[in-house]
């Protein structure tokens, strides 16, 4: 039975936000501020209208850490794609799940590659969803603001649907992590942990603070987090 205090929160920090001219820096501040992933934003330019990184620079990344990969692939053609970010290794491949004609056969083609199977659900997507295909991933990725752009303000009636997915996957008996992205900050930390996240994506507001040195900013969001 999950209780939020005994789940120690993973970090994900969304490398999108690193800075472009020192990414190998900020992954050794990263690694040496122990954060658990590395989440990457990959943006497709039609379901959301922003282009991000490919295949290649997540390759690239991966010659420079073996931290754990964490996809988010906010593309219309997941299927497309899943072949090439899995070959990345240690991965959690997520997609939308309002982006697959077929959900049940891209989370079964998730596994077939090796990487571990992840749900997103946009801020208006409700959690029915998810009734078919809880029982198929690891992790269920509750966007707290609309895909498509960092340095967005967290939608507040997101901690409810949090509070719900917990009570749900509680009541299921399975072990699914809750993952949350989008206007990650000191302030929302603690509330979105009480509500039951156990993973925590971070970019602007979180840590990747300008001005602010990373291991500094993830230690002021750990402290937020009983
Ligand atoms: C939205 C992106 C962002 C990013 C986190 O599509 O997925 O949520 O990861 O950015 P912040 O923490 O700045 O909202
Ligand atoms: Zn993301």
């Amino acid at each position: 039975m999950h209780s939020p205090e005994s789940t120690k929160v993973k970090f994900a920090p969304s490398f999108v936000c690193a800075d472009y001219l020192h990414l190998k820096r900020d992954i050794r501040s990263l690694e040496r501020a122990k954060v658990d992933m590395l989440h990457f934003d990959i943006m497709d330019g039609h379901y959301v209208p922003n282009l991000t990184i490919g295949p290649d620079f997540v390759m690239a990344m991966r010659q420079c850490t073996t931290l754990p990969f964490d996809i988010h692939l906010m593309t219309t053609d997941p299927d497309f794609w899943i072949p090439l970010f899995a070959e990345v290794g240690n991965a959690t491949l997520s997609v939308q799940v309002e982006a697959p004609i077929h959900l049940n056969r891209t989370i079964s083609f998730i596994k077939e590659h090796g990487a571990r199977a992840s749900v997103a659900l946009n801020p208006a997507t409700p959690l029915c969803s998810l009734d078919h295909i809880l029982q198929d991933i690891e992790q269920v990725l509750i966007m707290t603001v609309n895909p498509g752009y960092s340095g967005q303000k967290l939608i507040p009636a997101m901690y409810d649907k949090i509070r719900c997915l917990r009570k749900m996957i509680d009541a299921s008996g399975l072990d699914v992590e809750i993952q949350v992205d989008g206007g990650l900050s000191p302030k929302t930390a603690p509330k979105l942990a009480a509500a039951g996240a156990t993973v925590m994506v971070g970019g602007k507001s979180s840590f990747f603070l300008k001005g602010v040195p990373i291991g500094k900013a993830v230690q002021r969001i750990r402290k937020t987090i009983k």
